[in-house]
């Protein structure tokens, strides 16, 4: 038993979580989670309103190993080990006590890793259970789980930092546990789990802001993994932030800032188990740093997926590799659109020329501008991203200064690119538009004016572009 005190790696969110599937698996609509203060220690009480235990199962319950992970579950069920009551709660906690009612009938059973020599637990019944308790019972049945000698949590040699580091720590907890159990905390499934933690509710944290209209989102997608069982992904780009309230950001941000919670969102039975993972598939990137994918999968797929003692850890199971690489891929350049996308304010966009000097340290470089509209639109469209990088950077890598330099001194006349064919230069207005119609999102003549009268060469040739730009306006249905 005090082995099993490092099973796992539970932190205190981790452990209460383990507690909470059991609550959510014993029917529990209704949860209090309270840190008292004792005298040299802080006592826990996770109270829910399920169906309780009888002292058989009770005892049952408490037992190391309680069940064999390769039972077959029932597919609501958020158990795995046999472990989570005792590894969790005896991960923060020398004493485990746990009370449980149901019917008039109360039993609560002890397990003290500082008095184990008989391997006996102490069993309590009746009133003698109940005054264990803090508050008298409300409700026909449930289980309240105690905490007592937490020495994770509380640290007697540290008592002048106790509260805060205490108050940290149930902090920490309360965003873990909102964002973990947010789709019961939801309702998604009809039943709406409530979860009150030293008196304030917790309210569910969306990771993929579903419900926000910036959202973007595909299809769910079925991928089997084995004959009989497969997972369902979903992916999703949150909004950039310029389109968020400050409080909407800091939800999605977390504790680790964007960048850290890009990556696979993996749901064991709607519970979150790991996130902020590309599981190698893809680097971890800038660019795709808004981009979320849902995985659900169900209990019958623990094996494969060597779900941890104290479920925050997974691996991606071979055979599935290759399906959801592809599936990031395709995805992740949506979501660099929406990054790159940020702030095309027509008002502000600032002249949009071609190339970009840049004059450092004595050294002159020019480098193709990957705002102006037409380019920015060719990166965005393509279909493989870094590829499409190289050939600006090759470009701008063998610009043939040197040629160039002697042609200047030689021709007599000034050298120039004209373009001659005004044919190709309609054509290039006219990729001008399409690219205002999906950056701007608008369909207006005055819109697009505005815009293309910045971009060169249109804004060098401005006379043309603005009579041709009117000419066509019907046949490019602007308004
Ligand atoms: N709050 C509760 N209400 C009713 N029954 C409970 C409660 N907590 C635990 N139990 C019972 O105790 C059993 C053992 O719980 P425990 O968390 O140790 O293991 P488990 O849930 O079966 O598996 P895992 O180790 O994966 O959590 C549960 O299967 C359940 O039957
Ligand atoms: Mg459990």
């Amino acid at each position: 038993m005090a082995g099993a005190r490092s099973f796992g790696n539970y932190d205190l969110a981790a452990a209460l979580a383990d507690l909470i599937d059991n609550s959510i698996k014993a029917g529990a609509r209704a949860l209090t989670i309270l840190f008292e203060p004792a005298e040299n220690d802080v006592t826990v009480r996770i109270r829910d309103d399920g169906a309780g235990m009888s002292r058989i199962e009770l005892i049952d319950a408490m037992r190391p190993a309680s069940s064999n992970p390769e039972d077959q579950r029932d597919a609501g069920d958020l158990g795995r080990f046999g472990w989570g009551l005792k590894s969790a709660s005896l991960s923060q906690a020398r004493i485990l006590t746990v009370v449980s009612w149901r019917d008039g009938l109360a039993c609560a059973a002890r397990w003290n890793v500082d008095d184990l020599d008989d391997w006996a637990m102490d069993l309590f019944e009746g009133s003698d259970a109940l005054s264990l308790l803090a508050s008298a019972p409300v409700g026909s049945s449930g289980t309240e789980v105690i905490w007592t000698r937490c020495d994770r949590l509380y640290d007697s040699s540290l008592t002048a930092t106790l509260d805060e580091r205490l108050n940290e720590k149930i902090s920490h907890a309360k965003k873990q546990l909102s964002l973990v159990f947010h789709r019961y905390l939801a309702g998604e499934d009809g039943r709406r789990l409530e979860i009150s933690l030293q008196g304030l509710r917790l309210d569910p944290v969306d990771p993929f802001m579903a419900r926000h209209p910036a959202t973007q989102s595909l299809d769910e997608e079925y991928v089997p993994v084995t004959p009989s069982a497969g997972v369902r992904v979903k992916p999703f780009v949150i909004p950039h932030f310029s389109k968020l309230t400050h409080e909407e950001r800091l939800a999605l941000d977390g504790d680790e800032g964007l960048a850290r919670n890009q990556g696979f969102y993996v749901y064991r039975n709607r519970r979150l188990i790991i996130h902020g993972t590309w599981f190698r598939l893809v680097p971890h990137g800038e660019l795709s740093q808004l981009t979320r994918i849902r995985i659900d999968l169900p209990n019958s797929l623990d094996a494969e997926w060597k779900i941890t003692l104290d479920k925050s850890d997974a691996q991606l199971p071979i055979n599935l590799r290759r399906r959801l690489r592809e599936i990031v891929q395709r995805f992740s350049r949506r979501s660099v659109g929406v990054y790159r996308r940020r702030g095309v304010d027509l008002n502000t966009l600032e002249k949009a020329p071609v190339w970009r000097r840049n004059s450092h340290n004595g050294r002159i470089r020019y480098f193709i501008n990957r705002d102006h509209p037409i380019i920015r639109e060719l990166l965005y469209e393509a279909s493989d991203q870094s590829m499409a990088q190289e050939a600006m950077r090759l470009v701008e890598y063998c610009v043939p200064v040197e040629a160039m330099a002697e042609d200047v001194r030689s021709a007599d006349d000034s050298l120039v690119q004209p373009i001659t064919d005004p044919d190709q230069f309609d054509s290039l207005v006219h990729a001008c538009m399409l690219a205002y119609l999906r950056q701007a999102g608008a369909v207006s003549l005055s819109g697009f004016l505005a815009f293309a009268r910045k971009a060169e060469p249109f804004s060098e040739q401005w006379k043309y572009t603005e009579s041709l730009i009117k000419e066509k306006a019907g046949e490019w249905k602007l308004k």
